[in-house]
């Protein structure tokens, strides 16, 4: 990714609060996946340029869609599905693994739906927004892995041309069949717009930002909220604000040291450092 020198004060800088830290926590957004190839959200090149979010973000846009523009739900649906099972772990993903094993990071706090910092290794992931892997039964509640072989099966369903309502339907339930325990509908475990983030993940979120002494703000544009409490509640709370990210964010001014650089550069060169 582009021409981007890591400057030898930034990792100093970044070494010195992880050293003065006994509980750092990240919080991670779409930016540190971008480097493992999932687009973002929002600017230039985000998802929700193409795919407005008030259509295709959200549970009575998307069954309009199914209805009235399936082709490009269809193609939506595809590109998704081959984004996230092609992608895999960057330097910010290991680093955060590694910080974890060695210290002195606690959580990563995530907004990413990816999967990629479990991947990597990391062990305490709070996914405030689901998790693309995993799904969730509308009857009973009962919440299982995604199998990748059928994911794979319905992302070629997906890509034949002209498909019928039939042929999206049949792909989508090859990808969320149904529950094993009910029978019932089973959907992707991620939250939508209008719906509520799962409570206990966010109590736990909450909990460690104003636990922490030190938060490490990677990749996000912290303007989607509740998720974005958590870095102001570790600001009230005392904690130092690191940010890694190449554009200014909503929380950029407040943070005590900024690294404008992509993640998954930052972290190749710290982990450079330390071998
Ligand atoms: P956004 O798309 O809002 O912001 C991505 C941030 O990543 C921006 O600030 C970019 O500057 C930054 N960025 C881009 N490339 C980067 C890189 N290589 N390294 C580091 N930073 C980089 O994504 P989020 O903040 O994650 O919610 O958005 C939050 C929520 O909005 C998402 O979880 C999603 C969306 O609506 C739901 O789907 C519920």
């Amino acid at each position: 990714m582009g021409p981007f020198t890591v400057n030898e004060e930034w990792l100093e800088a970044f070494r010195g609060f992880l050293e003065s830290s006994t509980y750092a926590v990240a919080f991670t957004g779409a930016g540190v996946s971008a480097e493992s190839g999932i687009p973002t959200f929002r600017g230039d090149e985000g998802i929700w340029r193409e795919y407005p979010p008030a259509v295709y973000g959200n549970l009575p846009g998307l069954a309009l869609a199914f209805l009235f523009r399936r082709r490009r739900l269809a193609r939506l649906a595809s590109e998704v599905l081959t984004t996230l099972l092609e992608a895999s772990p960057n330097p910010c993903h290991h680093a955060l693994a590694r910080l974890e094993r060695e210290g002195p990071l606690r959580a990563v706090i995530t907004q990413n739906v990816d999967d990629l910092h479990r991947v990597a290794g990391s062990m305490r992931v709070l996914e405030l927004h689901g998790n693309a892997f995993r799904l969730r039964c509308s009857r009973c509640g009962l919440r299982m892995d995604v199998d990748r072989d059928k994911a794979l099966e319905a992302r070629d369903r997906l890509l034949q041309p002209g498909i019928s309502r039939r042929g999206l339907l049949a792909a989508l339930m090859e990808y969320a069949g149904a529950c094993g325990a009910c029978g019932g509908r089973t959907r992707p475990d991620v939250v939508l717009f209008g719906e509520s983030l799962p409570v206990d993940t966010m109590n736990q979120a909450m909990e460690e930002a104003s636990r922490c002494d030190l938060l490490l703000v990677l990749g996000t544009s912290s303007m989607v909220y509740p998720a974005a409490v958590i870095p102001r509640m570790a600001l009230e709370s005392g904690a130092k604000l690191v940010e890694v990210n190449p554009n200014a964010s909503s929380i950029s001014s407040r943070a005590h040291l900024r690294i404008p650089l992509p993640a998954g550069v930052f972290f190749a060169s710290y982990l450079e450092r330390l071998t």
